[in-house]
């Protein structure tokens, strides 16, 4: 990693938050696939850029957000642009209080993006690619160079901190992408986050998972592998390789039969029986 950004981890480091801003910082979780990820992610957002994190459901997204929230100790706001659907919930909102005397008062209540923009905080934008239309210029507002928007609710003209930085998900898989909007995509630096595999992947199952048994863990980063492979021919959907699911049926099957844990945890999700049978007949070979 360049020098300058151990310099600047340093920097940061010593920042002392309040209590409550400490509480947002993510926990530094993220187990990496390849070195490169978490360079490029910290170097990007070093140089100022926005990172778009793309990858299936469950392959670590959030994780590496909490990450470099955690090593760059930057507080983290969190929008969900299939949940948080309005101007409101992505920047608050005007609300009336009484004040000791009983005198009311109207005041406004920030949201996710205005902290960050304000405190010089991490936004973390999931499913980006689900934003409304209405919301998509308040977004681009946020992300452009100049990173400044204009708050609907008082007129008020907000220019971000300069420590603001904009961390987003998409959750593009192998197939069946929904695809980003041009100008969106376009205002990012893009990192790929595919599925922990192989001994990183046994690393994890072992450290993160109620599963203690060596063979059996083995057992599952094959199976594993394997739906990968169907996945990539397109045999199986993107959210069969979930790495969530899989933890979910480690800890299963460290209690119950491991079929039984992975018809539970990973093929009874599957909507097609043939996808089901699938992921079963995998699990049969090995378990
Ligand atoms: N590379 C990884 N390092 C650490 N944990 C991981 C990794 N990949 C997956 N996980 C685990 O899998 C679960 C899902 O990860 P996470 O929520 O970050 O996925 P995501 O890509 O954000 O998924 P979604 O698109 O559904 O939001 C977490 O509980 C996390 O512990
Ligand atoms: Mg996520």
């Amino acid at each position: 990693m360049p020098g300058e950004i151990h310099a600047y981890l340093d920097e940061r480091k010593a920042i002392v938050h309040t209590e409550e801003d400490r509480r947002l910082v993510g926990n530094a979780a993220y187990e990496a696939p390849s070195e490169d990820i978490l360079t490029d992610a910290l170097l990007s957002l070093y140089l100022g850029k926005n990172v778009l994190l793309k990858g299936p459901t469950g392959s670590g997204k959030t994780k590496l957000a909490e990450h470099v929230s955690a090593l760059y100790n930057l507080p983290m706001h969190s929008v969900n642009c299939s949940t948080d659907l309005d101007a409101e919930a992505l920047l608050g909102f005007k609300t009336l209080i009484h004040d000791e005397q009983g005198r009311s008062q109207i005041i406004f209540v920030p949201g996710p993006i205005t902290k960050a923009m304000t405190n010089g905080h991490l936004l973390y934008i999931d499913e980006i690619n689900m934003a409304k239309p209405e919301t998509l210029p308040l977004i681009n507002g946020v992300l452009d160079h100049r990173r400044s928007i204009t708050n609907p609710f008082t007129g008020e003209v907000l220019t971000a901190h300069a420590n603001f930085r904009v961390v987003a998900a998409i959750n593009e898989g192998y197939i069946g992408t929904v695809p980003l909007n041009e100008a969106l995509k376009n205002r990012f630096v893009t990192i790929e986050v595919p599925y922990l595999q192989g001994d990183v992947l046994f690393q994890l199952l072992k450290s993160r998972s109620k599963l203690r048994d060596e063979k059996l863990l083995r057992t599952f980063v094959k199976l594993s592998a394997d739906m990968l492979s169907l996945i990539e021919m397109g045999q199986l959907p993107d959210e069969a390789g979930s790495i969530r699911a899989l933890l979910d049926a480690c800890d299963l099957a460290a209690y119950i039969p491991p079929i039984r844990a992975i018809t539970r945890a990973i093929a009874d999700k599957l909507e097609d029986e043939r996808e089901r049978a699938a992921v079963l007949n995998i699990a049969e070979t090995f378990v």
